[in-house]
């Protein structure tokens, strides 16, 4: 697929997506997040990925779900179209993914940074769920993500009012895991992402499934869930190879198995 309205990198072992929509604030039409999708399920597949890096510019990573293509849709249509499934497709990598976010972050945009696992915030990065005032509400995971992100009272003061949260109260409030000038945003995160793909890639797999079961369930389920798995880890190479080479005091060689 030529890509129109996101830009590809491959950085090393980041696989590196910029949306690129900027006359529009990089509002998420159904092309580029089908676009998005296959561009993220083809890192999937490639066994020199380890970490993915999504990104826009920095005056938005993205100011919503376009609202021009949604405008004159009807109930079925928006049903039956497929497209906020295209979101639920990002949720499927398995592949950690980092956001960074400068500039607007709103709407479909900010449900697509929740489903990403970390997100790098620049000083200027502005965080909300606007649908109410166009007369909707959030409709690709935003109530439930931003709840378990933020809690009750704040995901609901956003949802009902529309306000923006500062790169600053995003983080007080635990939805970005950091705040840098934004001068520095995108290098950070690219250096964070390497960081990432550097780790035993079953490993991160392993983590990363552990962690999101948080987010579904129980207490007891998830805990449950993250034995089995931290129990399968034991059956990789990796596993002997990180815990020799600690007592051994050298750097681990993943064989990503
Ligand atoms: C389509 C958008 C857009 C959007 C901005 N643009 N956001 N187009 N969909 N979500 C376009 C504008 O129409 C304009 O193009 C250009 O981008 C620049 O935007 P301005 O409004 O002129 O910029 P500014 O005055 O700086 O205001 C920035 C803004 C505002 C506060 C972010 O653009 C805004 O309120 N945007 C909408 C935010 C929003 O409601 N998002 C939620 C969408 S609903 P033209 O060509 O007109 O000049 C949603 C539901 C998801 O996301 C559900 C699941 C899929």
């Amino acid at each position: 697929m030529a890509y129109e309205n996101i830009l590809v990198f491959r950085e090393g072992a980041v696989g590196r997506v910029q949306l690129n929509r900027p006359q529009a604030l990089n509002a998420l039409n159904f092309r580029l997040m089908t676009e998005l999708v296959e561009a993220f399920r083809e890192m999937e597949r490639d066994p020199g990925i380890g970490c993915l890096l999504l990104h826009g510019n920095e005056k938005a990573f993205a100011a919503g779900a376009d609202i021009k293509e949604m405008a004159e849709l009807g109930a079925i249509d928006m049903y039956t179209r497929d497209y906020i499934e295209l979101w639920d497709e990002v949720a499927r990598i398995k592949k950690p993914i980092v956001a960074a976010v400068s500039g607007y972050c709103l709407g479909g945009g900010l449900e697509l940074a929740m489903i990403c696992d970390i997100i790098v915030a620049s000083e200027t990065a502005k965080f909300g769920q606007p649908e109410i005032n166009i007369g909707v509400l959030p409709g690709a995971g935003g109530t439930q993500r931003l709840t378990r992100a933020v809690g009750k009272s704040l995901a609901m003061e956003m949802v009902l009012t529309g306000r923006m949260l500062t790169a600053q109260e995003a983080l007080a409030a635990g939805l970005v895991s950091r705040v840098v000038p934004v001068e520095v945003y995108l290098s950070e995160a690219q250096k964070l992402a390497g960081e990432i793909a550097s780790k035993s890639p079953v490993a991160l797999r392993l983590a990363k499934e552990a962690v999101l079961q948080a987010f579904e369930g129980s207490l007891s389920s998830g805990l449950a869930y993250e034995r089995r798995l931290f129990a399968m880890a034991f059956a990789s190479e990796d596993q002997k190879e990180g815990m020799r080479a600690f007592t051994e005091k050298r750097k681990p060689e993943w064989k990503g198995r």
